[in-house]
């Protein structure tokens, strides 16, 4: 089989695919296929390939193709990543199991609803820009008062489908949600009291286990749990007697 028309040696390797289609009355099931890997093949390169050239049904998303839009998010042997930037190579295996998010419901194949993340990040506000970060020291152009930073967050689902809570607990309201609560605390978004107020529960922080698999598994950086431990410290300092 080709492999994007790039010259050199090639590694044969198995990928053991979720499949699903909806409405069907069968139960999701895996199918195999093939690809001659190079070093530079990524997870989505071969799931291109296969869809090219062997099924042209198979079911998943993806857009930039470099890490920065979040779409191709799935379960690489087991393993919650970005499938753009996934080697095939790098997973040392003759067999690769692709298989779609956790948490999340499935639509088709290896396509989550990613409506679930929305309804559980969506209340904080959806913070696009730290206003609080910037640097002061910047040299800007003429016309353009202060460089701000983008938010990190790239709305992968991935912090969602590795952490243990939000697996078996709808109602927590997860990683990525927690973070951007985080954001909404540090850009003074609404009131101090009202945010803090919103994730003291145990769908809130009280609800994380710290099992930090959220922090391992963003690839943005953003480190989900260290932020959820800081809005811990921020609800108990609220209720200090000192505090008020
Ligand atoms: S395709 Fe955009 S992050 Fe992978």
């Amino acid at each position: 089989m080709s492999n994007n028309g790039r010259p050199g040696p090639k590694t044969p390797v198995t990928l053991k695919i979720l499949r699903y289609k909806p409405g069907s009355i069968d139960p999701p099931r895996y199918d195999t296929f093939q690809v001659d890997a190079d070093p530079l093949m990524t997870v989505l390169d071969a799931l291109e390939e296969i869809r090219a050239t062997e099924d042209p049904t198979l079911a998943y998303r993806h857009s930039c193709h470099h890490a920065s839009c979040g779409t191709c998010a799935m379960k690489v042997n087991g393993k919650d990543v970005l499938s753009c930037v996934t080697k095939v190579l790098d997973q040392k295996s003759d067999v690769i199991v692709v298989e779609p998010l956790g948490t999340m419901p499935l639509v088709a194949d290896l396509v989550v609803d990613m409506g679930d993340f929305a309804r559980r990040y969506e209340p904080a506000g959806l913070s696009f820009v730290r206003e609080s970060e910037y640097l002061t020291e910047a040299q800007t152009p003429e016309g353009v008062e202060r460089y701000t930073r983008f938010e990190s967050c790239i709305e992968c689902g991935i912090c969602l489908s590795a952490c243990p809570v939000a697996n078996t607990n709808a109602s927590f309201i997860g990683p990525a949600g927690l973070a951007a609560w985080y954001r909404s605390l540090q850009k003074g978004d609404g009131e101090r009291a009202d945010i803090l107020a919103a994730v003291d529960s145990d769908c809130g922080v009280w609800g994380c286990h710290g099992a930090m698999e959220c922090t391992e598994a963003c690839p943005s950086q953003v480190q989900p749990g260290d932020l959820i431990m800081y809005l811990r410290r921020e609800v108990v300092k609220s209720k200090l007697p000192w505090a008020h």
